[in-house]
């Protein structure tokens, strides 16, 4: 955990940016598997372990928005617990290393609750997204768990999110960590992308890396041949020459700072024509949105630059047509790239997703467009020192996809549909770095991954 007085400065901050009341932040449970004591691996919510670092469960915070008190509830450990776990330090003890003096049993945290109510003191809490988590809120508040969200903090949100956007150099260092577990995963991946080898054994590998680096995966590998489908768990199949592997994977540091990187590989090792011509495509959008982005600048800006070069790239291989300006601007690109050109990355791999994607990633500025493709992205406001987020653009052959937008006779200005047949054993290419915003422009969190088709090569047959 940090030193006890960023998180003192973190619930300050906090204070002074909301209005008065209770802040309640519930921490996790844990979560069985198939039986009450054989638990899925613990992970704590993350804006719980923003403002009170404690990395463990069955515990729950609130800080008085008017006095700026705050209050851990918790049980020590009994002797059976002592028998199974090991010896463990007190509540007392843990709540003194984040700043924390008040700490109470945790049935005491009904009570608070109630006087609170009771005395008309509004209670602030986050989104919930967890079954358990709602139906303590429920019982805490007296409403149905299904009704819970209903009563979220829009205040509260808002107040989170300007804080948590802006990393300080403690969470970059943590986010550097990650990155340098994450690089260790994506070059064992390249180099077992080769024919014959099960794509589930490489998965293994790489989630085995993450684990050995300290922390656990940030989300369920996406590694797949098949990588025109974007959130492939399926690791089932053999790899197969001709194709290319997709691997979309990050690891959190030991204190749950993600990484996130995509990296497509051709299996065996050689890049063909094809594969190169679409690649570099893909890899000219990555580098041109990194060079558009500073502070000031809208994403969704970079995002329209990174359709833009891809809607280029493809008219080059006459694939599409038209002025690839406007083909990024209509949402024509997107059926080569339906999502987004990336998300901000934190504590969360789709930082504060469970605070609602429009609170963090847009503004009264900055609305999100609904045109399909760019009604994708997650981000879209003016970047500002101290974001981090990824740039992940991508090429993808979806067959169902083409076939559809064809007899909807979709944007056929900018479609060369029969082209496009033509590479419907293609796949999908995504390159994804993690960027920091500096002062003046922007870095990629550690270093890069190996990337340009030379680069990508030559490690794989190292
Ligand atoms: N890396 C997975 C995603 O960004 O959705
Ligand atoms: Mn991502």
């Amino acid at each position: 955990m940090f030193k006890k007085d960023v998180y003192i400065d973190r619930r300050k901050r906090l204070v002074s940016k909301m209005s008065g009341g209770i802040a309640l932040f519930p921490g996790h449970t844990d979560s069985p598997m198939n039986y009450i004591s054989n638990i899925f691996h613990f992970r704590q919510n993350s804006s719980f372990l923003y403002y009170f670092g404690l990395d463990f469960p069955d515990i729950a915070a609130a800080i008085d928005l008017d006095s700026g008190e705050s209050i851990v509830f918790g049980n020590d450990v009994t002797m059976d617990d002592i028998i199974w776990m090991g010896p463990q330090p007190s509540m007392r003890e843990r709540c003194a290393e984040v700043g924390v003096t008040d700490s109470r049993p945790y049935n005491d945290l009904f009570d608070y609750v109630k006087k609170a109510q009771d005395s008309g003191r509004k209670i602030h809490f986050l989104p919930q997204y967890r079954g358990e988590t709602k139906i303590l809120m429920s019982s805490l508040l007296g409403m149905k768990a299904i009704d819970v969200n209903e009563h979220q903090s829009v205040e509260l949100i808002k107040a989170v999110v300007a804080m948590r956007n802006i990393k300080d150099e403690y969470e970059v260092e943590e986010l550097i960590k990650a990155a340098a577990t994450g690089y260790e995963m994506h070059v064992a991946a390249m180099k077992m992308a080769m024919p014959g080898v099960w794509e589930q054994k490489i998965a293994g590998t790489v989630e085995g890396i993450a684990l050995a680096g300290g922390g656990m995966l940030s989300f369920p590998i996406i590694l797949s041949q098949d990588g025109q489908t974007l959130h492939n768990h399926d690791h089932s199949q053999t790899l197969k020459e001709g194709r290319m592997m997709l691997t979309d994977t990050g690891c959190e540091s030991s204190m749950h700072y993600a990484s996130d990187n995509t990296r497509t590989v051709p299996v065996g090792g050689k890049f063909n024509q094809r594969q190169r011509d679409i690649y570099n495509i893909v890899l000219a959008a990555n580098n041109n949105a990194t060079a558009m982005a500073k502070p000031g600048i809208p994403y969704f800006d970079c995002h329209i630059e990174a359709a833009r070069t891809l809607a280029a790239g493809l008219k080059d291989l006459g694939i599409m047509k038209g002025d690839p300006e406007e083909a990024a601007r209509i949402g024509a690109y997107a059926l080569f790239q339906p999502h987004g050109l990336g998300h901000m990355m934190g504590l969360d791999v789709h930082d504060m997703e469970d605070l609602g994607e429009n609170y963090v990633g847009y503004d009264e500025e900055t609305k999100r467009s609904e045109i399909f493709g760019l009604s994708g992205l997650r981000l879209g406001r003016k970047l500002e020192p101290g974001f981090v987020f990824t740039n992940e653009p991508g090429c993808y052959f979806i067959p169902e996809l083409i076939d559809k937008w064809e007899s909807e006779k979709k944007f056929p200005d900018f479609i060369n549909y029969d082209k496009a047949r033509e590479y419907l054993d293609f796949g999908g290419i995504r390159l994804e770095d993690d960027l920091l915003v500096t002062d003046k422009g922007v870095e990629i969190i550690g270093e890069r991954i190996p990337i340009t088709v030379e680069e990508v090569e030559e490690t794989m047959n190292s």
